[in-house]
């Protein structure tokens, strides 16, 4: 009998909104062997999981795979390295394994870390990624906001850091979405101001998940503490096509 070659499928699920996962990421997770859906040290939820649950079949095991949120990269290197050896070890059981995460499984993703240790520790194990809908395509869509016409250029920055990287660039693109904008609020809020070409800014909380929250003043935004689901989405055009 042929011997049976373990894959792995790391699949976005979309940014919350149940119906935007796709049918590809669906009819994987309904004949993987073995699920692994990646959650915080902090908070054993995983909101990826609970998109992608309705697909996974009853009897397939779902096992979450824990990452500290942390600034410390030695530590964060050890969790990217045991999951991806975590991973290795069912694959070399010749299983199909599905790795989902929130959104595109290649935009600011846990998924695109552990399958550059999957890769280097075990390249003979066949990978096939699957592209979800992002956060910020989900945004503009629920502003009915397109995000770059014509010869437009996009700047998808994380604003872990604060408004530096926009502030930082001579020529502003005509958009500009800040993930990971929660802490910075402020700071981002005050570079878009400063950039002075900016006619649209808007934050988004939760899109597409139950509670979400659309800002179209991103200063009542400042003035509250916006949860971690949350982006800015800035433009030099009016937000109306
Ligand atoms: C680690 S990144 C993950 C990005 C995701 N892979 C994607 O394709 O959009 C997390 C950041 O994405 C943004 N995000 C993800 N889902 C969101 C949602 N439903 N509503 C608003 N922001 C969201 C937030 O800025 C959050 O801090």
């Amino acid at each position: 009998m042929e011997k049976k070659v373990g894959i792995l499928y790391g699949i976005g699920v979309g940014p919350g909104d149940p119906e935007l996962i796709t049918l590809k990421a669906a009819r994987v997770l309904n004949r993987v062997e073995l699920v692994y859906a990646a959650a915080s040290t902090k908070n054993s939820y995983s909101l990826a999981l609970s998109i992608a649950k309705p697909h996974i079949p009853d009897l397939t095991p779902v096992k979450m795979l824990y990452f500290p949120m942390t600034r410390n990269q030695s530590e964060k290197e050890k969790a990217w390295a045991a999951h991806a050896k975590t991973i290795i070890r069912e694959l070399e059981k010749g299983k199909k394994i599905a790795f989902i995460t929130l959104g595109d499984s290649m935009t600011y993703s846990t998924y695109g870390y552990v399958l550059k240790y999957v890769r280097e520790l075990a390249p003979r194990f066949p990978v096939l990624s699957v592209p979800g809908i992002t956060s910020y395509q989900a945004a503009a869509a629920c502003l009915n906001t397109p995000l770059v016409e014509g010869e437009d250029s996009l700047l998808v920055t994380s604003g872990a850091k604060g408004g530096d990287r926009l502030r930082g660039l001579d020529e502003k693109p005509e958009s500009v979405v800040f993930l990971k904008a929660y802490r910075n609020i402020g700071d981002i809020a005050a570079a878009v101001r400063e950039a002075g070409v900016y006619r649209f800014a808007a934050g988004i909380s939760n899109c597409g998940q139950a509670g979400e929250k659309i800002y179209r003043d991103i200063q009542a935004l400042c003035d509250r503490r916006p949860d971690y689901w949350t982006l800015i989405l800035a433009k030099k055009n009016d937000a109306t096509p």
